[in-house]
């Protein structure tokens, strides 16, 4: 009765789920978290650069280390998340005026601090977290606009130097579809790979929408592609959500979609594991940004189990 067990009996390392330590107060929430359901674990915005540097060369990660700490308890991997992402930026850094050489010793800084912090106690690292946009451009942000696509190369470089075991990720959402940003995606990695970057990983982030799942076989042929170029990859931050009220159709909708989410790990040997961007539809992420949605995830808001968790036992190959 366990996800980790099952997915670990299939061939992959783990199944996870991400958390927050608001969250860690909820004595029924931590219950399950830090069961042997669960394999790893990725804090949702603890580790992250906003809350780990909230002035220049000054670092916290009391709030990361609490979840790396409880999560080795429970014997469980962390997936850390993440150094370069254009959101939840300090203050001091989006709104400074750094020239481009200043933002390079900036996020070189950063990086060596946080991976030096975590070295040897992460399985991987989101280095470089959605660059490109959802035209297919890379997104426009501080540091693609100031320093240019060669801040990515700098990130990874300055993360494998300070942890060089931890398996560090390109992550991104949306690649699961064939299209430009799958496709622009697919060429700055191919030409990561070409020019060395020290690039281990693609995460694929799996937020979903109920009844827009592709099949396990296409989102595996997308997953493919990354892995010719002898990366691993991993679906990183799943939850497929739905508009509210949830309808009984929808939830066994949900099932069917899950269980291709699933299944398509399954089908790609260096598919390493899965996470779901939290396991309580009590925690998710999803109200609060599409109004009108919810119920993404495979547990509900009194932790009890949905059909969605069944579609999950289904594509790990369970019954
Ligand atoms: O910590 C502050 C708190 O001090 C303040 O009082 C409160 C008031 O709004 O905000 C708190 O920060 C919030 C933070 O979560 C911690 O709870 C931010 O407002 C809120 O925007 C932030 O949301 C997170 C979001 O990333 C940021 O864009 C979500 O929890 C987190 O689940 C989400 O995760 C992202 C992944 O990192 C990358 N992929 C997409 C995914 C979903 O957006």
């Amino acid at each position: 009765n366990s996800l980790n067990a099952l997915a670990k009996s299939k061939g992959k390392l783990y199944f996870g789920s991400a958390t927050d330590n608001p969250e860690f107060s909820n004595t029924a929430y931590t219950k399950i978290l830090f069961s042997d359901m669960f394999g790893q674990i990725t804090p949702g915005n603890s580790m992250k650069w906003g809350p780990t540097e909230p002035s220049r060369d000054t670092y916290t990660y009391a709030q990361g280390d609490v979840v790396l700490n409880d999560a080795k308890n429970a014997s469980q991997i962390v997936r850390a998340h993440n150094l370069a992402w254009y959101e939840q930026l300090p203050n001091w850094l989006s709104s400074g005026n750094f020239d481009n050489a200043t933002l390079q010793t900036i996020l070189t800084d950063h990086v060596t601090s946080a991976a030096t912090h975590y070295k040897g106690q992460v399985y991987a690292w989101d280095v470089v977290n959605e660059p490109v946009d959802d035209s297919g451009n890379m997104r426009s942000w501080l540091y693609q606009d100031k320093v240019g696509t060669s801040y990515i190369d700098l990130a990874f470089r300055a993360a494998h130097a300070a942890d060089p075991n931890a398996k560090l990720y390109l992550n991104d959402y949306n690649l699961e579809y064939s299209g430009a940003k799958f496709n622009t995606t697919l060429n700055l990695v191919k030409q990561l790979v070409a020019q060395g970057t020290p690039i281990h990983g693609v995460g694929f982030e799996g937020h979903m929408i109920v009844g827009s799942v592709p099949s396990a076989a296409n989102i595996a042929s997308q997953m493919n592609q990354f892995t010719a170029l002898g990366l691993e990859v991993a679906i990183t931050e799943l939850d497929i959500r739905q508009t509210m009220p949830e309808t009984a159709a929808q939830r066994m909708q949900q099932k069917t979609d899950y269980q291709n989410m699933v299944g398509a790990c399954m089908l790609v040997t260096k598919c390493v594991g899965v996470t779901v961007w939290d396991y309580t539809d009590l925690y998710s992420w999803v109200p609060s940004t599409f109004s009108g949605q919810g119920a993404a995830c495979p547990w509900d808001n009194n932790f009890a189990r949905k059909p969605a968790y069944d579609g999950i036992v289904l594509g790990l190959g369970g019954t």
